[in-house]
């Protein structure tokens, strides 16, 4: 039973297209079968099977009959995710050799995207302040890349909205994946769907506003932050773009030329919803490139 004050909330926000996604979200979620490129080329069997999912490389439709826990070169050779996930991880655009962090990166899907990006140059920092949740990164990580990758990894347990106070202007791309309301979640949770209250998403953008800032000052001049969550709220997608603009706007600008296949335009950013995207998302990101002074 969904509390009226949590239709209320989102109705104000979604207006006529709530009861819709409402009712999307509350479908099972898909997950596709991402390759790891570190195990080698991708089986030919499966490089061009009709289960490739277009715009997102190496990501099959997940086919329950189909193995995928084969390992090449002692490698896990697929990752299951939510193919939205992809997205905001592809939008930060690594080239070899960046200096990246991934300031809230368990369980560590969108690393793996990040660390193949930097192939065999550069650098990835992957931080999360929870330490169980941070033993599952590392775990994660070390099945899924070599050992040459894995000593270009530093793995860290901090408060991410700290960090801009002690490396500002040292990383070339910054990914925050920020904790959210993931309401698909809570939707799913009776006991959480309980505890739900109108203040949590509040209390969350305050967070996340405290996050990007950290993440602004973190990013060099002239690189790159990509923002994400997981939740249909807007206080913590494009409300909270709109707070850093008038507070900050001085100093980055919203990238908003990317051509791209799949999402839909939002203000700032752009947006998976399950209404559109059946199974997938949600997911909201958007691009930042710092000014340079
Ligand atoms: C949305 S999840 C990240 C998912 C991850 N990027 C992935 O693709 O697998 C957000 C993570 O941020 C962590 N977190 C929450 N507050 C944080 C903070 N202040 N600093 C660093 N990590 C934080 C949470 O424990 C959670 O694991």
């Amino acid at each position: 039973m969904i509390p009226e004050a949590f239709h209320t909330f989102y109705q104000n926000q979604h207006a006529g297209r709530w009861t819709g996604l409402c009712d999307a979200l509350m479908q099972p979620s898909v997950r596709c079968a991402r390759w790891n490129a570190f195990a080698g080329q991708l089986p030919g069997e499966r490089s061009n099977d009709s289960t490739l999912m277009d715009g997102l490389p190496g990501c099959h439709r997940l086919d329950e009959e189909a193995s995928y826990e084969e390992r090449q070169e002692g490698l896990q050779c697929y990752y299951r995710m939510d193919p939205a996930s992809l997205l905001p991880a592809q939008a930060l655009e690594v080239q070899s050799g960046d200096r990246v962090l991934d300031m809230c990166a368990a369980p560590g899907g969108k690393s793996l995207i990040l660390a193949e990006a930097l192939s065999e140059q550069g650098h990835l920092t992957a931080n999360e302040w929870s330490r169980a949740r941070k033993e599952k990164l590392r775990s994660v990580l070390n099945a899924y890349l070599p050992d040459e990758m894995m000593s270009r990894i530093r793995i860290s347990g901090h408060d991410a909205s700290k960090w801009g106070l002690y490396e500002p202007d040292t990383y070339d791309r910054i990914l925050l994946d920020a904790p959210c309301s993931s309401e698909r979640h809570v939707l799913h949770q009776p006991a959480e769907l309980e505890k739900w209250k109108p203040s949590r998403s509040k209390l969350l953008a305050q967070r996340q506003y405290a996050l990007l800032c950290s993440a602004l000052l973190a990013c060099k001049p002239g690189g790159r932050v990509v923002y994400s969550t997981c939740s249909v709220s807007s206080l913590e997608n494009d409300e909270n773009i709109r707070k850093l603009i008038k507070k900050k706007g001085d100093t980055f600008q919203c990238l908003t030329d990317f051509a791209r296949a799949i999402g839909e335009k939002t203000e700032f950013g752009w947006q998976i919803l399950p209404d559109k995207y059946p199974g997938w998302g949600p997911m909201y990101w958007v691009a930042l490139e710092k000014r340079n002074a």
